[in-house]
């Protein structure tokens, strides 16, 4: 069969990549996707177990910092667009080992930006028709003032604890070793157009939340920790605000760019959604509690506030009119609705969680791909 397109998307079965390789499959029938993954800690595979037979679709085991698999890979799969999310993604991991994210953020980018641009400049159309689309985060602007402590509402906003935003030309000012390295891989991405005019779009999008994300990021922390009645460990007073986003709604964004942005630009994405860290533990709390059948407030007593995360950003909150401007793109859940939601899928698939959580999936693929 030939393709309309072929794309290769990196980190895959990540998190939120999971979610773009399931929206494209299923929508893009006449596209082939091929998943790129090295199945880190936290790629599993299970989380795309739904689309796994599609004829469409295709996983590939390798390291984005391998750069002679890679370009075989593009070759071999005559590939003209990349959605490239593999990346390591914890703040706190980047503090305590912050090597292994310049390695994979850093070096991984660039590498597979040189895979492209050898492949690409040996066809004879050269860039037409290609694209390399770089997912990043709000994180590389810094932090935000708290200027408002209550919070300010707002039609557009949930709440906005300031009065100033990120828009795509805040300047760069990253605190931790996970946004240094995206900061420096946004700016090799942007140098690839501008010094050898590949085609390359960069969007900036704040705190994804939903299924299938790994238990050592807040919420789906917060939710199983809730369940088997574990300290809920928050940093600080938890006080930081996150604007916070479904991760399909990203997903969402992510096809409507690679379809419709403009290559050279910067879009950023976000909910309009911002949130103090102690009033969502208490949602969950609440959300946890009533779908579990406790007394309200059960689980308020596991609350334990402790030390602040070094570096730790105060605010994030995004201006995403560019998108909803330019594209359309509007997000299309409310904050307690996609909680409720995401509370419920934890809930329901205990199996994941209990399989993520004890290192079992890891084991799995370690021998199933061992000598690949
Ligand atoms: P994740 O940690 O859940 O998944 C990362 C994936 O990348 C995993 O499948 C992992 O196996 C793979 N990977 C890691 N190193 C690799 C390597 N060297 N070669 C090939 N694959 C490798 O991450 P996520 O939360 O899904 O984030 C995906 C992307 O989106 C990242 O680039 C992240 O910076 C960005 N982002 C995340 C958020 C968020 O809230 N999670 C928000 C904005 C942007
Ligand atoms: P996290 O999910 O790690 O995302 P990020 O650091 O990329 O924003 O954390 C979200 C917020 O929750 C952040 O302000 C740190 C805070 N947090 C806690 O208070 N306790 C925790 O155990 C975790 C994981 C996060």
């Amino acid at each position: 069969m030939t393709y309309k397109r072929s794309i290769i998307v990196t980190g895959g079965a990540g998190f939120i990549g999971s979610h773009v390789v399931r929206l494209l499959v299923n929508k893009y029938p006449d596209y082939r996707i091929v998943n790129l993954d090295k199945l880190t800690y936290a790629g599993n595979l299970a989380n795309l177990r739904d689309v796994e037979q599609s004829g469409n679709y295709l996983f590939r085991k390798a390291d984005i910092c391998d750069f002679d698999t890679v370009l075989r890979l593009m070759r071999q799969y005559k590939v003209d667009g990349i959605i490239h999310l593999a990346a390591e993604s914890h703040v706190d991991r980047s503090i305590r080992d912050p090597f292994t994210f310049a390695r994979t953020n850093v070096m991984g980018t660039l590498s597979l930006l040189q895979a492209a641009k050898t492949y690409w400049e040996s066809l004879p159309e050269g860039y037409d028709g290609k694209l390399f689309y770089h997912i990043s985060t709000d994180e590389v602007y810094g932090a935000l003032q708290l200027t408002h402590p209550e919070g300010i509402p707002s039609p557009s906003h949930h709440l906005a604890y300031g009065t100033d935003f990120f828009r795509e030309t805040t300047k760069y000012q990253p605190h931790s070793p996970y946004s240094a390295s995206k900061a420096s891989s946004d700016h090799f991405v942007r140098a690839y157009h501008d010094t050898y005019g590949m085609p390359t779009i960069v969007t900036n999008c704040s705190n994804n939340y939903g299924p299938y994300q790994f238990p050592e990021k807040l919420i789906p922390l917060f939710i199983n920790n809730i369940q088997h009645a574990r300290p809920l460990p928050v940093y600080g007073r938890g006080e930081n605000v996150r604007d916070w986003l479904y991760v399909e709604d990203h997903a969402r964004a992510i096809d409507l760019i690679f379809h419709q942005g403009k290559a050279g630009e910067t879009y950023n994405i976000g909910g309009f959604n911002e949130w103090k860290n102690i009033d969502i533990v208490r949602l969950l709390i609440e959300t946890v509690d009533r779908l579990t059948g406790k007394p309200k407030g059960a689980s308020l007593g596991l609350i334990t506030y402790i030390t602040d995360r070094p570096g730790h950003d105060l605010r994030y909150a995004i201006d995403s009119s560019k998108l909803r401007r330019e594209l359309g793109w509007e997000p299309s859940l409310q904050f307690e609705e996609g909680i409720e939601r995401t509370v419920r899928w934890y809930l329901d698939n205990q199996q994941w969680m209990d399989s993520v959580t004890s290192g079992d999936y890891e084991r799995y693929y370690e021998q199933m791909y061992r000598g690949r």
